[in-house]
């Protein structure tokens, strides 16, 4: 009788899968850490200098032609308070999302927690309200509009579900909840560097018409990025509970994939979008 030990191949190995998802959730994390920060830093320096400084709102007319209107006093309010808002949801998702900070300062983590959810339920309001009364002056399409407006709708669900769980102190509910409206709140922010990537990668519109902003990209696009990622971090929660070493390394691929293409396009979109706009 033969005495050849059977070995499983590296990738079934139970510890190096678990080591593999973790490591990959940690390099998404730190892209989107990177990305996000400069797309906060580019709202300060445009949109907030434009307002506060400034106090010249239309200048917002470089970027959205549906930026400021005159005499639409209230349409007017609505694009400001989405604009400085974004600041304040983007920095505040990375803070709760820190787990250093979540540890140590529990105070910090509740109070921005309150913040975060009265933000997101105003940003989506607020951008709502502009699809609706500046529906003409938006770019893009009904799918993209569509796409967002549904966007919005996720958003205040999953900030609704994550409070309610943390005053029920329902810990392992909020935690998901608080995850899905973060991953639904960097929708906007994922459309920016999707398009961005696409457009490094083949160097010219591909896909879509940048004139009418609408093709089949651009639809797959809205979809990936505004409806698809609640359901990539199912994917991720499922792998990180079974005990398949292989469900661990293909998610992990997965994962890094995304990762991957997301740093080309915060590159993309630092350089070609938003620095030049400052
Ligand atoms: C939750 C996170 C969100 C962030 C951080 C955010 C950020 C922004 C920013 C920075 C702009 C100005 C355009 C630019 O400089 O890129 C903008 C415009 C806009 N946003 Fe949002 N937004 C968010 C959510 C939403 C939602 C949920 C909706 C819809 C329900 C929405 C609808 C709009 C619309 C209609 C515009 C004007 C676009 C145009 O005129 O071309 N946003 N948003």
């Amino acid at each position: 009788m033969s005495t050849q030990t059977i070995t499983s191949p590296w990738w079934r190995s139970a510890p190096l899968a678990k080591k593999a998802l973790n490591g990959s959730a940690k390099f998404w994390f730190s892209t989107v850490l990177v990305g996000q920060a400069i797309f906060s830093y580019y709202i300060v320096m445009f949109y907030y200098k434009a307002t506060l400084v400034n106090q010249n709102i239309e200048r917002f007319n470089e970027i959205m032609p549906g930026g400021y209107i005159q005499g639409d006093f209230w349409g007017n309010i609505a694009v400001v308070a989405h604009v400085l808002l974004a600041a304040i949801i983007t920095v505040g998702g990375l803070i709760q999302l820190i787990p250093f900070i979540r540890t140590n300062y529990p105070a910090l983590h509740r109070w921005n927690g309150r913040l975060y959810v009265m933000t997101a339920l105003t940003i989506s309001l607020t951008g709502m309200f502009m699809i609706i009364t500046r529906y003409e002056k938006i770019v893009g399409t009904f799918i993209g509009h569509a796409a967002v407006t549904l966007n919005g709708a996720i958003i205040v669900v999953c900030a609704v579900q994550a409070f309610r769980f943390a005053r029920q102190r329902k810990f392992a509910q909020h935690r998901i909840w608080a995850l899905r409206l973060f991953l639904a709140a960097s929708g906007v922010w994922m459309f920016r560097v999707g398009l961005m990537a696409w457009l490094s990668i083949h160097g010219k519109p591909v896909g879509f018409d940048p004139v009418s902003f609408s093709g089949p990209f651009l639809t797959a696009l809205y979809i990936t990025v505004y409806i698809l990622p609640l359901f990539f971090m199912e994917i991720y929660l499922r792998a990180q509970r079974s005990p398949s070493a292989s469900k661990k390394m293909m998610t992990a691929a997965m994962v890094l994939t995304i990762s991957l293409i997301m740093t080309l396009g915060v590159f993309a979109a630092t350089m070609g979008m938003w620095l030049p706009r400052i």
